[in-house]
């Protein structure tokens, strides 16, 4: 087996194979069952790599190792971050398919954002769902032209829009093309978000991005 596909995963070729991929990243305690319908409502044929996080919060699955709500581990997610790219460039091997956008909601969107700022090469772009800066000082990457999507709820208790307007501004610093919306919502998704991530991804969709 290749070691570097050790995540529980599932892969979805969908009807169009040679379409930009989604990498899907759900929330805490969530598996990698539960995106795939938000994944296939945002893009209908395209290929779904779906991980699920290898790290247990009683019980409960997630990307990295937190010491309290929104105060991250930070060492534990750099090295988490490694371990997720190399499995998406092992999965780009096995399955044929060029770089995916990042399709994240909450600490799947944190990672993403983590993987954005280490090894951006990985990513074509990212759709980030109640995400928040994952590191306090952010390291300076090549971020040029990559396109991102952050989408906050105005009453989130849990991550506050000012929070993803802080990895807004730490993303645009180095070189992103962001567009950050607040939905008058809270933690939870709602049809709006499904909305914009459709409209956005079709905006964005070009060769360019691989
Ligand atoms: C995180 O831990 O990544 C954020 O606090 C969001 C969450 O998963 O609850």
């Amino acid at each position: 087996m290749d070691e570097t596909l050790s995540y529980i995963y599932r892969f979805e070729k969908g009807a169009e194979p040679n379409a930009r991929p989604l990498l899907l990243l759900h929330g805490t305690g969530g598996d990698e069952n539960d995106l795939i319908p938000l994944g296939r409502m945002i893009a209908p044929t395209a290929p779904l790599l779906s991980p699920r996080g290898k790290v247990l919060e009683n019980g409960m699955p997630r990307f990295f190792r937190r010491l309290a709500e929104g105060v991250f581990d930070e060492e534990d997610v750099r090295r988490r971050v490694q371990e997720l790219a190399d499995f998406v460039e092992a999965a780009r091997v096995r399955y044929g398919i060029v770089a995916p956008i990042a399709l994240g909601y909450s600490n799947g969107a944190n990672i993403a954002a983590a993987v954005l700022l280490m090894r951006p090469q990985v990513l074509a772009g990212a759709i980030l769902l109640r995400a928040m800066a994952p590191f306090s000082q952010a390291p300076p990457v090549d971020l040029a032209g990559k396109p991102i999507l952050i989408v906050s709820g105005q009453r989130d208790p849990i991550i506050p829009p000012e929070r993803a307007a802080q990895l807004a501004t730490q993303l645009q610093c180095n070189g992103a093309i962001v567009e950050h919306r607040v939905l008058p919502t809270g933690h939870e998704l709602s049809q709006a978000d499904v909305t914009f991530a459709r409209a956005w991804l079709h905006a964005h969709e070009h060769p360019a991005m691989q």
